[in-house]
């Protein structure tokens, strides 16, 4: 990881599942460049973490982003601490894997809540805020909401609504100061993929091509896209989805 010194001096960003992998790395990384961060997460251990191994300004407030109260309480909170809110990264998600006939309704809206309800909730919180500062919002989808994926039927249908909602953002905004775009990765060494498991009996023909032979990323490889994307030097990214997934969705 090459750090940008002071490429967010005077920058406040709110990053949501910041208590590891992808939302960690990039929370640190902001810090480590000058910006100020408020890393929010359902996972108060997890936060500790992240507060303890930041070198910079970095605050940290466990929420549980399925509820829109707290998505508002939570901007609040940031823009009370720092005084304006520039960045947005809605990177707090969960994955499962399910015969689409096992999934329970518990389980779908589980999923739901937390990989598209927050995102919209914390974006339309954020979105005032964002628009004094010229302000970006970055959601993490992924490949699954490019391409359809066997056994991840919810899964692929919360991240293909997560980059509709990213378009859709972009084009309300167009004329406004607000960018809105969105990263995909795919196979991300992270506790998401750790505890990732494939239920038995599954065609390994229909989902062995979700492995890429590039093998995985790193969650610093996402924060790395993230934080060039969220900077100004990207000012003229708007409304598209930024693959970083080792070749997955190539062919
Ligand atoms: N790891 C991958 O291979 C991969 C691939 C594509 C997309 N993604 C996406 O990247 C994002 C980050 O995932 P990761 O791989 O870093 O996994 P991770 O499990 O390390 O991080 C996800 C974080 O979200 C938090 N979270 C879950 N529910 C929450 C809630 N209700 N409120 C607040 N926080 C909550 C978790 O506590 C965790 O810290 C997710 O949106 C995921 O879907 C990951």
């Amino acid at each position: 990881m090459t750090i940008v010194p002071n490429r967010y001096d005077g920058k406040v960003a709110v990053i949501t599942g910041a208590a590891s992998g992808i939302g960690q790395a990039t929370a640190l990384r902001i810090a480590a460049e000058g910006g100020q961060v408020l890393a929010l997460d359902v996972n108060a251990a997890g936060l500790e973490e992240t507060a303890a191994r930041a070198e910079g300004k970095l605050a940290t407030m466990v929420a549980d982003l399925r509820e829109p109260d707290t998505c508002r309480a939570a901007i609040d909170n940031a823009v009370e601490q720092f005084g304006r809110l520039d960045i947005l990264g809605n990177v707090a998600g969960i994955a499962r894997s399910e015969y689409v006939t096992d999934v329970s309704v518990e389980a779908y809206r589980q999923m739901m809540a937390i990989n598209v309800d927050a995102c919209f909730f914390i974006a339309q919180a954020a979105i005032p805020h964002l628009l004094e500062a010229n302000g970006v919002i970055i959601n993490i989808a992924s490949n699954a909401g490019i391409m359809g994926q066997a056994y991840s039927v919810v899964y692929c249908m919360s991240k293909g609504a997560v980059i509709l909602m990213t378009k859709a953002l972009a084009m309300e905004y167009m004329k406004q100061p607000l960018r809105v775009l969105a990263i995909a990765p795919a196979g991300t060494d992270t506790g998401l993929v750790r505890g990732y498991k494939i239920p038995d009996g599954v065609d390994w023909d229909l989902i062995g091509h979700y492995t890429s032979p590039r093998g995985f990323a790193k969650s610093e490889d996402i924060a790395a896209l993230f934080c060039f994307a969220a900077s100004d030097e990207a000012h003229n990214i708007h409304g598209v989805v930024l693959s970083s997934d080792n070749g997955i969705t190539a062919g």
